[in-house]
């Protein structure tokens, strides 16, 4: 549905260096990427601040022309064919709305609907199914001026299904959300995509993509470095595991083979170890060698492990 082939994106800036002077440089913004995303697929796309994720979604839509390589949606080279592949996609962009500012959510829609030429009973259906699952009844007739972030990015988001797209891209849709109107979003979301919707998605929120992609993709300086299941991210990132041991009184930090003291809290102690290996040997040298009360297994966090990706790659 999506096919990228060594996908470029430079972008010319002139910098100021000192008072009088500037300079022309260039930004690899995307730097050969290339992925292949299958009809009703759902992907996350993850990476640490300017990595490239939203220019490439800008080159997925048309809105950017890359500067080298081959992108294909749904057959279509976006950058020739803007109107075309508009047809077939839907975009949320979190950080600004689609939406006409003054007009009240329901004539946006309208002029959406007039826009793609979406068919009434289907404009209905669409509408309806919409108002539902993302609780915009009451907000249909109040400008979009008006509606709080939370309601806004509900509104952005049926805004961009109305003409049924094939293809959605999301780019960042839970930025600043509450946690129930996240809920309600991945929700609605998930429901999209088990409609046979192909979904891209974008966020900084790893909550979003653990609850909702088993194929994560993540860019860092405007290359791919991992493209997989969550469990092989966990693997990338050298990550640990953590026990949790209560002993009955307050001890200097342990040390025992194949672990590595991270905390001390009174006779509370925590202690890491690759995630890869058995915490069985641990426990038996513990319950052998300390008074030991109680005990728990911690598994990484996606946040620790996306983080030392990031910093690991930073240090490159
Ligand atoms: N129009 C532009 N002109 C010049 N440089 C740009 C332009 N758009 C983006 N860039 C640069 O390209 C790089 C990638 O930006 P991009 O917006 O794709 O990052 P991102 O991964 O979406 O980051 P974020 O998580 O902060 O949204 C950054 O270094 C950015 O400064
Ligand atoms: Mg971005």
């Amino acid at each position: 549905m999506i096919r990228l082939e060594r996908v470029e994106k430079v972008f010319k800036v002139r910098r100021r260096v000192g008072r009088l002077r500037r300079v022309r440089t260039e930004v690899r913004a995307v730097d050969g990427i290339s992925f292949d995303i299958a009809r009703g697929e759902m992907v996350g796309y993850i990476g640490p601040n300017g990595a490239g994720k939203s220019t490439t979604i800008k080159m997925l839509t048309g809105i950017l022309v890359p500067s080298g390589g081959r992108v294909r949606v749904a057959g279509i080279d976006p950058a020739r064919e803007r109107t075309r592949v508009a047809r077939r996609i839907g975009v949320v962009f979190g950080q600004r709305t689609t939406l006409w500012w003054d007009l009240p959510l329901r004539d946006s829609y309208e002029l959406v609907r007039r826009l793609y030429r979406v068919p009434d009973a289907r404009y209905d259906r669409n509408l309806a199914r919409c108002v539902e699952l993302l609780d915009l009844g009451p907000l249909l007739d109040v400008p979009v001026r008006q509606l709080s972030l939370g309601q806004r990015m509900r509104g952005d988001i049926a805004a961009a299904l109305l003409h049924d797209p094939e293809v959605l891209y999301l780019d960042e849709p839970t930025i600043g959300l509450d946690v129930v109107s996240k809920a309600k979003v991945r929700g609605f979301l998930r429901e999209v995509n088990d409609g046979g919707t192909t979904v891209l998605l974008t966020t900084h929120d790893l909550t979003d993509i653990e609850q909702l992609c088993t194929r994560v993709m993540v860019i860092d300086h405007g290359r791919l470095v991992h493209d997989g299941d969550l469990a092989g991210l966990h693997g990338a990132g050298d990550s640990e595991r953590t026990l949790v041991v209560d002993f009955e009184r307050e001890l200097p930090p342990v040390r025992i083979a194949g672990a590595r003291p991270v905390k001390v809290e009174g006779p509370r102690q925590w202690l890491a170890f690759p995630a890869s290996a058995s915490a069985a040997p641990l426990v038996a040298e513990l319950a052998a060698c300390y008074p030991l009360v109680d005990l728990s297994v911690r598994e990484p966090a996606i946040e620790d492990v996306i983080a030392r990706m990031y910093a690991g790659r930073a240090a490159l």
